[in-house]
């Protein structure tokens, strides 16, 4: 008796135990969630987004399946890379509402179960902060703040030459001239975005303290904005180019072994990572604080950011943004391309770690647009139904489009426009008409919004929630993965938990339709596959059983099997049989 109660206990604590892992780590199995708050939810009528709209159309978060969302800037800005260039990170911009409206946001998230993660630039700040404005002034306590450089002499006087060859990420030299310290600034994105520096100690507090301050008031992590850009090399040499014959014009001409990804770089992050897991311990928080990096960097590179290589204990970012599928799943790309894609994290991937999957944000035309609209399905299941965590762009669950008719000042604003809610007056998300908000509304509102998704039979919309629904089995959260390129335009791939539960995902990247024979796939041993869900233009209804070796794919199709044995689908047809005669009779 003794020994039973002592293994009851055990098996409780080890339940427990798991429990509390999965608390911990939250962030394994993450159905993340992009905000863009300038295009969510308008309450005041001007047209631009604000938290008091995202805290009324938080539900839809809940009723899509997303578990936490992070955040595009919502700090006090002038706004020259909407948001991006912070002139106060202890306001919020005014546009969006107070820091009161801010912790509503956070307690109505959390009455929901959600996470709420800030999107946090640390590598500039906005040219109209006060540091940057005192650094100009050459004031003591701010001189260092950011990276200031004399400039080349001059032989013939007047002002120095440029300090070297760098460019800035959006075109043109990355260092600007200011008369009153007779000096130039390094920025390497807009002119409005001065680079801090972080051999200051004193900037590395102030940036830390930040951090800390919204841990305090119960954000669930940080997405650490152009992360791989935060030191550069402190003796200022120019970079190398790919072509030296050619003049150096655009940012992608030269290499940029001396303005990203040094090693002071990683190291800082692992500082920050401590940092942040020595605070949850001191202040015994249960759950991970996030780190999210964001780096457009090599795959080595990239890998890096989780842990240093030379020792795991040294951590990183529990999560550096993955790429792949942006780069890999292009209009025409065959079976290859997207193994390509997912192997090239997968196998690079450091043991222990986690992957994530992406397939947009606000710097990307929208999924619909730069691949092609039948594909927002197959993009939709692939990123929730790969092992780890998935990060959706707002809109992407509807299927929204790039607006190609945004004034274009800034070419990604066009796939930033406004949410499209309903087919009402500014598609729900504004009083307004749809052409007078910040960024004109999509003229597709009328079909695609969340309204009307949700009262059509199917819709992407639809699909998309029985996606997530599905995250939520062991299958899909601790399953093994096992991919098969089928033929060029057809693959799929098994997520089998314990031989107990178990899911085919299966997807055709081209316009017409393929027989096919599944039995390469480990199905437990069962012969029939059952639709349990499938893209709103699939040939399958839910429900659907097929011969595992006999299978028709349509067009541009996406579907999810479980397993069926000949014996189960025997008796579910003479369910379904009784079913179809009872309603007839007693309709
Ligand atoms: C990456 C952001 O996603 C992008 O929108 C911004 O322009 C740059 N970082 C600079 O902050």
């Amino acid at each position: 008796m003794k020994s039973k109660i002592t293994f009851l206990l055990f098996v409780i604590f080890i339940i427990a135990i798991h429990g509390q892992d999965d608390e911990k780590e939250w962030w394994r199995t993450a159905t993340f969630y992009q905000i863009y708050p300038r295009s969510f939810m308008d309450t005041t009528g001007n047209g631009i987004g604000d938290l008091k709209g995202m805290i009324q159309r938080l539900d839809h978060l809940k009723d899509a399946g997303f578990d936490t969302f992070w955040l595009s800037p919502i700090f006090k800005s002038p706004q020259k890379d909407t948001g991006y260039d912070v002139s106060d990170y202890y306001t919020i911009e005014p546009d969006y509402g107070t820091m009161d409206d801010f912790k509503a946001l956070i307690a109505k998230a959390k009455s929901l179960g959600i996470r709420v993660m800030l999107d946090f630039i640390p590598n500039h700040t906005s040219d109209e902060h006060e540091w940057f404005i005192k650094s100009c002034a050459n004031e003591s306590e701010f001189r260092d703040y950011y990276v200031w450089h004399d400039g080349q002499p001059n032989p013939e006087g007047g002002r120095p030459f440029l300090p070297n060859n760098w460019i800035s990420v959006f075109g043109g030299p990355a260092w600007t001239w200011v008369e009153s310290r007779q000096q130039y600034y390094l920025h390497q994105f807009l002119p409005g975005q001065p680079d801090l520096n972080y051999r200051s100690d004193n900037v590395v507090k102030a940036m830390s303290d930040m951090l800390i301050y919204y841990i305090d008031m119960g954000v669930a992590g940080f997405r650490l904005d152009a992360i791989n850009h935060l030191f550069e090399d402190a003796l200022f040499r120019n970079e190398t180019q790919w072509n030296p014959e050619e003049e150096i014009e655009n940012y992608d001409d030269l290499n940029h072994e001396h303005t990203k990804d040094l090693n002071e770089t990683f190291l800082f992050v692992y500082s920050w990572r401590k940092m942040i897991d020595d605070y949850i311990v001191q202040k015994n928080i249960s759950s991970d604080i996030l780190v999210m990096t964001e780096a457009y960097a090599s795959t080595s590179d990239t890998m890096r950011y989780y842990h240093d290589p030379t020792n795991p204990n040294v951590r990183g970012a529990h999560m550096p943004f993955n790429f792949q599928l942006i780069f890999n799943f292009q209009a025409n790309a065959k079976s290859e391309d997207i193994q390509r894609g997912i192997f090239e994290w997968l196998n690079n991937m450091p043991e222990g770690e986690t992957a994530n999957w992406v397939a947009g944000s606000h710097d990307h035309s929208r999924v619909a647009s730069r691949i092609m609209p039948e594909k927002i399905h197959m993009v939709n299941t692939v990123v929730l139904t790969l092992p780890g965590s998935s990060i959706t762009y707002m809109g992407e669950e509807i299927g929204m489009h790039d607006n190609k008719d945004v004034p274009n000042w800034d070419n990604r604003n066009k796939n930033r426009t406004p949410m499209q809610w309903n087919g009402g007056v500014g598609a729900g998300f504004t009083t307004r008409n749809a052409n007078e908000t910040w960024l004109p509304i999509h003229p597709n509102y009328l079909t695609v919004n969340l309204q009307a998704e949700t009262e059509r039979p199917r819709s992407t919309y639809k699909y998309f929630q029985s996606l997530t629904a599905l995250r939520k089995t062991n299958a899909l959260r601790k399953g093994d993965f096992d991919f098969k390129i089928i033929n060029e335009d057809v693959f799929g791939y098994t997520r089998n938990y314990n031989k107990e539960e178990g899911y085919l995902i299966l997807i055709n990247l081209s316009g017409s339709s393929h027989h096919l024979d599944l039995k390469a796939f480990d199905t437990f041993g069962k012969n029939k596959l059952r639709v349990v869900t499938a893209a709103p233009n699939s040939r399958f209804d839910v429900g659907d059983i097929v011969e595992k070796e006999h299978v028709t794919v349509g067009l541009y199709d996406a579907v999810v099997f479980d397993y069926v044995s000949s014996a189960s689908s025997v008796v579910l047809s003479i369910a379904l049989f009784f079913t179809t005669i009872f309603v007839y009779l007693f309709n």
